[in-house]
């Protein structure tokens, strides 16, 4: 079997709505399903996604395609890889099928630091790594959490990696580029190592720590590569993203070692940050596994700055988020080693809800005996409370604080009530992202049309055979050639596996996109079809006309002249 009648075949068997419905929350509507775009940044939900063509549309950034794009898109997979995962699922074997390469282009760069994060590990096993492996154990880090993580070592003054991998044919430029190699040389030197993965769990960088007391940096990371994007870098989304999915929350600490602890207590639905801005990446990434997230970061200062900070931009893009403060500063692995797994579990299960924490912060800023600065702390609560959709945690904030600064519950409710209604006036209606359309003429119109007919209703293909329409735009006419040669090659067509199909023909993909995401009906009628033909006809009769006229205009020849002339007189009245 070849790879698109494998890939036909699977996508047989896979419902899109399931796939697409695994990942993100859909809602159907009529026959459709709509969600969240995860391909911009969405409020509203304007992807629909369709049983019946297996296809998905966004109407605001017009993202398209079948379930193999989406994979590829949204789980950063390959296409070998999306086929081999679909295959899984549905029991057919993917093994042994030859697939037109269409490897990343990357690969051979994962490649490369596989084999390196395989070298570090077995480091850690050898003689030297005796003193590394001490350090391991006496974190409490033990064998498996070491396999699991793929925790290795790098050796002391000398040039084996590098070596080991230009004798694997790796470019010595590529290394340098890649972060592997500095100026020819290796980079780490005698550092337990910890490989950085990507959302799919592939190797893109390291992390190495020093074990012994000396004076050097405690961590040093990859550099910023063309595969290590430290603003899309999230540590363990990988393993986080599996276990989401029952777990139904998401835990982001500081730092790995946090989530390494963490997953020797169970728990496997943490991530970490590596440093404690937020990218606008990050925060889609993490949009995707969960809208329930529990900030659990160090329990000093610079922790508690960054909660409060990162919780806005949660509060702001309406993920219920929730705040862990851990005490003495500790971190969730100091934390975790001194007092176990079920106090750290208490503390995750009260964590405070981070609307309660702010509000909590901001008292500590106050200055209680100015009457100035408390009333301000009061209203800034009241405009906090705004933004609260609960009315029972409403009323109790409300009654603490009337309690607290011995004031009226009626005052402070009333003046909350007036706020909420001001803030219902102010907040305009967010306008749809408009669209630019480019304007298109009536044939252009008409031909994608038909286009879009051909892939949804099979008689068309044969009608527009029939009909030998001369299509003057090459994108257009290419792909009708394209559907008839596939119809006949495979005997049906589905816009879902064509979509596959046209993967590698850049140009023709866009028509197509383009099309998918015009709303057109989806049955036609005969008399309707015709109608379209009928305008592609005298367009493409307009465009040759105008050719012959150009070459005429051109033309010194006067009895060569007459026959052009000839030749649009009878193309006007309709005889050819
Ligand atoms: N970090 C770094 N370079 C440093 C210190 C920290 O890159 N010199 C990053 C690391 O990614 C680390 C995160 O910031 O995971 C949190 O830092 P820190 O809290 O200092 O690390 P710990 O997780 O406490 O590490 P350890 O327990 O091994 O000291
Ligand atoms: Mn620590």
């Amino acid at each position: 079997m070849n790879g698109q009648s494998l890939s036909n075949l699977i996508r047989n068997k896979v419902d899109i709505v399931d796939v697409i419905g695994e990942r993100i929350p859909l809602v159907k509507k009529g026959k459709n399903f709509f969600c969240i775009c995860p391909f911009h940044d969405d409020t509203n939900p304007s992807m629909s996604v369709s049983r019946e063509k297996q296809i998905y549309t966004c109407f605001t950034c017009h993202a398209t395609g079948n379930v193999f794009t989406f994979l590829m898109n949204y789980d950063k997979m390959s296409f070998p890889e999306a086929l081999k995962y679909l295959g899984d699922k549905v029991g057919v074997d993917t093994k042994g099928v030859k697939l037109e390469k269409q490897e990343s282009k990357f690969h051979k760069f994962y490649e490369m630091y596989d084999l390196t994060s395989k070298y570090y590990q077995n480091n850690l096993l050898s003689s030297y790594g005796e003193e590394a492996r001490k350090y391991l154990t006496n974190r409490g880090l033990n064998k498996d959490i070491i396999k699991k993580f793929q925790v290795g070592l790098s050796l002391p003054n000398n040039n084996d990696l590098t070596e080991l991998l230009v004798k694997k044919k790796y470019d010595i430029s590529d290394l340098n580029k890649y972060g592997l190699s500095v100026n020819n040389y290796d980079i780490y030197k005698d550092r337990i190592m910890f490989p950085l993965f990507d959302i799919n769990g592939k190797v893109i960088g390291f992390s190495g720590r020093i074990y012994k007391n000396i004076d050097e940096a405690k961590y040093i990371n990859t550099k910023e590569t063309p595969i290590f994007i430290k603003g899309e870098q999230l540590y363990n989304y990988h393993i986080a993203k599996e276990s989401v999915r029952t777990s139904k929350y998401l835990i982001i600490m500081e730092g790995f070692m946090d989530v390494i602890r963490a997953s020797t207590i169970g728990l496997d639905n943490c991530i970490a940050l590596m440093g404690t801005a937020l990218t606008r990446e990050q925060m889609k990434l993490i949009k995707r596994l969960s809208n329930n997230i529990t900030l659990c970061l160090d329990g000093d200062k610079p922790g508690q700055n960054a909660a409060y900070k990162i919780g806005e931009e949660f509060l702001k893009e309406g993920i219920e988020t929730k705040v862990v403060t851990l005490p003495n500063n500790d971190d969730p692995d100091s934390f975790i080693l001194k007092e176990g797994k079920d106090r750290f579990l208490a503390y995750i299960e009260n964590a405070e809800n981070y609307n309660d924490y702010k509000i909590k912060v901001m008292k500590n800023n106050v200055n209680f005996n100015s009457d100035v600065e408390k009333s301000n702390y009061i209203n800034k609560v009241l405009q906090e409370l705004v933004n609260v959709n609960d009315e029972i945690r409403i009323e109790i904030i409300l009654k603490r604080l009337a309690k607290e600064f011995d004031l009226g519950y009626n005052t402070l409710d009333k003046k909350f009530s007036e706020l909420k209604k001001n803030n219902k006036k102010v907040e305009i209606k967010k306008e749809p992202e408009k669209v630019v359309l480019k304007r298109k003429n009536k044939y252009r119109q008409a031909i994608e049309q038909v286009i879009y007919y051909m892939l949804t209703n099979d008689w068309v293909i044969s009608d527009v055979e029939k009909e030998r329409l001369l299509l003057p735009e090459d994108d257009v006419r290419i792909l009708v050639q394209e559907i008839i040669y596939y119809y006949k090659t495979f005997g049906v067509i589905t816009v879902a596996d064509f979509y596959t199909y046209i993967q590698s023909k850049k140009e023709l993909l866009a028509v197509v996109d383009e099309i998918l995401n015009s709303s057109y009906n989806d049955v036609v009628s005969k008399d309707e079809l015709y109608l379209y033909f009928k305008v592609i006809r005298e367009y493409s009769k307009k465009k040759q006309i105008e050719r012959l006229e150009e070459k005429m205009n051109k033309e010194v020849d006067p009895l060569e002249q007459a026959k052009l002339a000839d030749e649009i007189r009878k193309l006007r009245i309709g005889e050819v």
